[in-house]
């Protein structure tokens, strides 16, 4: 009988906490490259005892077939997200699943989605919430993603559009070379900006504390009608950036202000796979995918009053400038959304080239 060894459960022990952060050693075990978990920090998730845990509800479920778990999701109710844009929206985050188990994911699936809809949700996203969840690659398949992104196989979108989830968003990741002629030209929007009156600090040079919290004002008020995005807290963003300060971090990412005010926000880092990423023993990485020399731009935001001014290429330049200096040969500007048109052209101004795709998925309930 279909479905008679399968069993979706409510995740509630430390013990089912801890398999369910450990699953994507699983799914992932025959990758040569691939982003590893932080498996203390989602326990500390998935028990409610995050910086995040008070702005959100989080109920981890799990599919077992023949005892074994097969897929895993956390139904999310954000209720910032919800306030910000007065929706009632949930996000089905954490996302695995093995292959050939449809009829389990299905169920789980399914199950995730009921839940929310029993607490009034209207309907679920599925690859995009700001510090939770990040959106389904399209292409690339086995290859180490940019940083934070997914490297999702590619069966995982047959699982979700059977269980009627729809394209909601799509999303494109650039990468530039860091070569002569790209300095030179990063040099120049730097003059450009600094000769219009914009000073550019590094985190460091700014003071770090005090620019971690520079970036969440400027990175609030930014994206306040950015899709998918919520206001962030000067306290939860502390908490993420507090062990980062004595790391590169703090020279890649950047602030420009205007007469000793913050007016845009860089958050970039240098490359983390030595540091983060599994790799099979032998497994060599393409230089522009990693292995020493791929940083990334992770966030930029200017305030509305001072776009179009070249304020985002003059901070983007400076990130990849110092990046260069660090001995990178490639930067990442991670994340755009198709539509995001001030964005994809300052990643085409700074000669960085699309090099892969993502999705975010949306059921109705
Ligand atoms: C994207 C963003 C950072 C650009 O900042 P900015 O300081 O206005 O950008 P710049 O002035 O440096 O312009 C960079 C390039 O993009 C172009 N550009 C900027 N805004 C544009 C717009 N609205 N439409 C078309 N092109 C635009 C500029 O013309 C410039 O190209 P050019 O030198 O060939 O003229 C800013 O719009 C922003 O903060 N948006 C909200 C947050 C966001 O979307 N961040 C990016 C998330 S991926």
């Amino acid at each position: 009988m279909p479905g008679a060894n399968t069993v979706v459960k409510r995740l509630t022990s430390r013990a089912e906490f801890e398999q369910f952060a450990r699953f994507p050693y699983e799914v992932y075990a025959d990758r040569q490259a691939w982003w590893q978990p932080d498996v203390q920090n989602e326990i500390a998730l998935l028990s409610g005892a995050s910086a995040l845990s008070a702005h959100i509800h989080l109920v981890p479920f799990a599919a077992y077939v023949a005892g074994r778990m097969a897929a895993r999701v956390s139904a999310v109710i954000n209720f910032r997200y919800n306030e910000h844009w007065g929706e009632r929206l949930g996000h089905l985050i954490h996302f695995e699943a093995l292959a050939h188990h449809d009829e389990a994911t299905r169920m789980l699936l399914d199950a995730a989605c009921a839940w929310l809809g029993e607490r009034a949700m209207k309907a679920a996203r599925s690859g995009f919430a700001p510090f939770l969840d990040y959106p389904y690659a399209i292409d690339n398949y086995g290859e180490l993603p940019s940083f934070l992104l997914r490297g999702n196989p590619g069966y995982y979108h047959c699982y979700l559009k059977n269980a009627e989830f729809e394209t909601e968003k799509a999303q494109v990741d650039y990468t530039a070379a860091l070569t002569p002629q790209t300095v030179e030209c990063y040099e120049s929007f730097v003059r450009n900006a600094t000769a219009a009156g914009f000073v550019l600090k590094s985190w460091r040079e700014f003071g770090y504390f005090a620019a971690v919290d520079c970036w969440t004002d400027v990175t609030n008020a930014a994206f306040d009608r950015h899709w998918g995005w919520h206001p962030v807290s000067r306290t939860e963003v502390r908490a993420i950036m507090a062990s980062l300060s004595d790391t590169p971090i703090a020279d890649l990412s950047m602030l420009a202000l205007r007469r000793g005010e913050p007016v845009g926000a860089v958050f970039s880092v240098p490359d983390l796979t030595t540091l983060l990423a599994r790799l099979q023993p032998g497994a060599r990485l393409a230089p522009e995918r990693g292995g020493g020399t791929r940083g990334a731009l992770v966030n930029i935001g200017v305030l509305e009053a001072m776009r179009g001014r070249g304020v985002a290429l003059a901070m983007a330049a400076q990130s990849f400038l110092r990046m260069a200096r660090m001995g990178m040969r490639h930067a990442g500007y991670t994340l755009v959304l198709d539509d995001n048109w001030p964005s994809r052209h300052t990643a085409e101004r700074l000669e960085a080239r699309v090099t892969a795709n993502f999705v975010t998925y949306r059921r109705t309930l």
